[in-house]
């Protein structure tokens, strides 16, 4: 009887304690929730869509970053549009077909794209993602497009085939390799040669490539310029390229010697341009080519790689493709034409960045309210638009991410333009969409002729921040491929 007479005074005692902070919790939380919900556009009638603001300040972004399952789960109970705070803004995520189209196709009209302050004081105002007004962007967007017409990467493709080889054949005497960092390595290796033009001069590549990542990883940081921040360290390294970039100018004014690489292409459409690009600019342009197309491309490398060691039977139909296009010896030429003939491998990219989306998505700034499936979009919020949502469910795709490159064979471009989303669409759909597609397509050609390889951990989990990967580095063996081609299909005519 005492006993339980204790109990109950030690829980009053406790309840009392508690109930205290349990209220000032709730009365922190509800006015969270009110505060961001009167960031709603009050001359507009229709309601918020549905989602939670997440904890005070921080918001829902913890979730985001740290938990893998969140957003499937977001987009599974919430729908394809959902209200969130994600980086210290009220935020809108977005999915599905038709909210992507509203989305992209309204650039500078309804939303514009938008960066922290760090990211546009180092890209400067000469990258095409930092320009937010239509004319300029869309005037910028024209001449860097010169850098990747068919006739430049034409020209690009005998020093990718070159590169790619290279490092494969080093892979191979490596025998075991992680295949995520040994990608990124190859694709800067192929971001200094093919478009700053360095590919004779190692000592100018090391000090390239050690400024650059010194660049990249200052990134996501407070704009703070005092020493012994990492912002000032990208700045310096930025500051650092130009000057790599000015004496790559120089040298190739002074010599006129001419090699064909992206940093020529645009000072050529420089000269043409007017007044409209001057040389800072061009640097910026070729900072940012380097920038946007590393990561995402070393991504994409890497899951060609887990996409075909996972899929042998994938792999076999490439060497028939290759053998009937009498490509599949490896000291037989390929050309870009070439390269634009083959369907199963061109299918297979497509299926790579359908199942394996480098970036997940984009963001925008929302310009003027607008409405999205009868809720409203506030001006000033972020927008989300998510790339891996609307893949994953996507009705033309029957929701399937299983990885079959053949049921690309009925599906044409313009029918999934904004289903199949990988570079984004509309006015910023991404600018090195074809050159990235390029490297994939030679990198599978060069390691179906020249290799065989076998993953060590055939199923990865997968991190999808900051863009898609395996972890672990998706260790493989591989070695140069010894034996004599035996094709099923074709053996009757030899
Ligand atoms: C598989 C590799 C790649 C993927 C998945 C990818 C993805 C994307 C996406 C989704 C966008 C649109 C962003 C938005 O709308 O907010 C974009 C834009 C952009 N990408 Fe890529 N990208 C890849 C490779 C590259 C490469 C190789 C380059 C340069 C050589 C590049 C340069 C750019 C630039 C400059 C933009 C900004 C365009 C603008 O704002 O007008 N990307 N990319
Ligand atoms: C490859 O795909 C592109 C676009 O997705 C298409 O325009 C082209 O015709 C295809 N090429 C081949 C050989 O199938």
């Amino acid at each position: 009887m005492d006993a339980m007479l204790f109990d109950v005074q030690c829980i009053q005692v406790w309840g009392i304690h508690l109930v205290v902070p349990i209220l000032l919790v709730i009365c922190i939380q509800l006015l969270w929730h009110h505060y961001n919900l009167r960031l709603a556009d009050p001359a507009n009638k229709l309601p918020l869509p549905p989602g939670s603001f997440g904890l005070p300040l921080v918001g829902e972004s913890f979730s985001f970053i740290l938990k893998a399952n969140f957003i499937r789960m977001k987009r599974l109970t919430l729908g394809t549009v959902y209200k969130t705070h994600l980086l210290g803004r009220p935020t809108i995520r977005v999915s599905g077909p038709d909210n992507i189209r509203k989305v992209l196709m309204n650039e500078h009209k309804l939303v514009t794209s938008h960066w922290p302050k760090a990211v546009q004081n180092l890209l400067g105002d000469g990258a095409l993602s930092m320009m937010t007004s239509g004319t300029s962007h869309k005037n910028r967007r024209r001449l860097i497009t010169k850098a990747f017409t068919h006739d430049a990467l034409e020209v690009y493709t005998e020093d990718i085939i070159a590169v790619i080889r290279e490092e494969i054949y080093k892979w191979c005497q490596d025998k075991t390799v992680k295949a995520y960092p040994s990608c990124h390595h190859l694709t800067f290796r192929l971001a200094a040669e093919i478009l700053v033009g360095f590919r004779f001069c190692k000592e100018k590549n090391d000090e390239l490539d050690f400024h650059f990542h010194r660049f990249v990883n200052s990134f996501f940081t407070l704009p703070i310029n005092l020493p012994g921040f990492n912002y000032r360290k990208g700045v310096e390294s930025r500051n650092k390229i130009h000057e790599l970039l000015d004496s790559n100018i120089k040298d190739r004014w002074e010599t006129d010697a001419y090699s064909v690489n992206t940093l020529q292409v645009l000072l050529d459409a420089m000269k043409d341009s007017g007044e409209e690009l001057d040389v800072l600019g061009v640097k910026e342009a070729v900072v940012e080519l380097m920038f946007a197309g590393y990561d995402t491309v070393g991504s994409a490398l890497c899951s060609v790689i887990l996409k075909l060691g996972q899929n042998p039977h994938v792999l076999e139909k490439i060497r028939d493709e290759l053998f009937v296009h009498g490509i599949l010896e490896p000291s037989e030429d390929v050309t870009f034409a070439m390269v634009g003939k083959l369907p199963y491998l061109n299918n297979t990219v497509k299926e790579v960045l359908r199942t394996c989306a480098p970036a997940g998505g984009g963001y925008r700034k929302v310009l003027e309210t607008f409405e999205l499936e009868g809720y409203q979009v506030p001006k000033d919020w972020t927008v989300i638009f998510s790339i891996r949502d609307t893949h994953e469910h996507s009705d033309t795709f029957n929701k399937d991410l299983t990885f079959e490159p053949d049921r690309w064979i009925n599906i044409e471009d313009k029918s999934v333009a904004h289903e199949f989303i990988p570079f984004g669409s509309g006015p910023r759909t991404c600018i090195g969409r074809f050159y990235a597609q390029l490297v994939m397509k030679l990198l599978i050609i060069e390691l179906c002729r020249s290799t065989e390889f076998t993953l060590l951990d055939k199923d990865p989990v997968i991190k999808i921040l900051p863009v898609f990967q395996p972890k672990g580095g998706l260790p493989m063996e591989i070695k140069k491929r010894t034996v004599i081609y035996q094709n099923n299909n074709f053996n009757a005519k030899i």
